[in-house]
């Protein structure tokens, strides 16, 4: 149902330097396939056939990671190295990559208001690369889009982190309708420490109505003087419906050093090896 999932990707991974001078953080690899196609894989899971990639200068090398590469095919055809190609090629033929560039850096509201010429009329996910979410059964956007086709609003996922560590993240509270749900009534992009209204921190998946950007072209800008999706979902929630989700599954913050070597031994003990 939802076929469209939107990648932010113009940021520039400055905790990464040198690495990502001329590298987009996005294709930094954890073991052997870059950040970015974790994320892929994920949308390709949920069934979303349409990724939409919002990227900027120096991203070249993105756009070259979804096309065939000739000359390797031709090098290694017939080779027993030939199979390591196979899961990107499966990734090439499942999905439609689009681009778009986003000129300035203006806040994750902003890059998500970018892809709008990519996305359109319709519903469609957001995934921020660098939070990596694995789930063997069902990855994250798969519970997600199935929670839309029941309750057809904007959804985001969160998850407890410790008190200390809130000013980091959009926070969220609201009411609970299940156990793992809740629609939103507050929602607060990087809140000062000891003024969060919960312990319920966004990660990067979202699902998005596409009335959402109309909201972020009203939006002021916020946090940091950037426009903040955290503050468009807080007036689409007022004035409909938005609804957090706890979902199920490991969750590592790629975009932090410590999370990134975390993730790579997970994914070396836990994928990898079993591969
Ligand atoms: C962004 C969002 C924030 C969210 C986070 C998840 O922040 O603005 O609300 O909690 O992603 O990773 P960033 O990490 O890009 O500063």
């Amino acid at each position: 149902m939802i076929k469209k999932c939107l990648f932010p990707a113009a940021g520039y991974g400055t905790r990464f330097l040198p690495a990502t001078k001329s590298m987009p953080k996005e294709m930094m690899p954890i073991v052997n396939k870059p950040l970015i196609e974790y994320g892929v894989d994920e949308a390709i899971q949920a069934g979303m056939t349409d990724m939409c990639i919002v990227t900027g200068r120096g991203k070249h090398s993105l756009m070259d990671h979804f096309d065939k590469n000739y000359e390797l095919e031709h090098q290694i055809s017939g080779t027993s190295k030939e199979a390591l190609l196979n899961d990107i090629r499966d990734v090439i033929d499942s999905a439609n990559f689009t681009y778009i560039r986003q000129h300035e850096m203006k806040g994750l509201g902003h890059a998500i208001l970018t892809g709008r010429a990519l996305v359109g009329d319709e519903p469609f996910a957001v995934v921020l690369a660098d939070d990596l979410c694995i789930n063997k059964e069902q990855g994250v956007l798969a519970q997600m889009a199935a929670l839309y086709k029941q309750f057809r609003c904007s959804i985001v996922a969160v998850e407890e982190v410790p008190a200390d560590e809130t000013h980091k993240y959009g926070v969220i509270a609201g009411e609970a309708l299940t156990d793992n749900l809740m629609r939103v009534t507050d929602m607060v992009e990087k809140p000062e420490q000891g003024t969060a209204p919960s312990n319920l921190a966004i990660i990067g998946r979202y699902i998005l109505t596409p009335d959402i950007f109309d909201i972020i072209e009203n939006t002021p800008p916020g946090k940091g003087g950037e426009i903040q999706i955290t503050d468009a979902l807080l007036q689409q929630a007022k004035s409909g419906c938005v609804l957090a989700y706890k979902f199920d599954g490991k969750r590592f913050d790629c975009g932090s050093v410590e999370g990134f070597i975390e993730a790579t031994n997970y994914c070396f003990e836990n994928i990898y090896q079993h591969s």
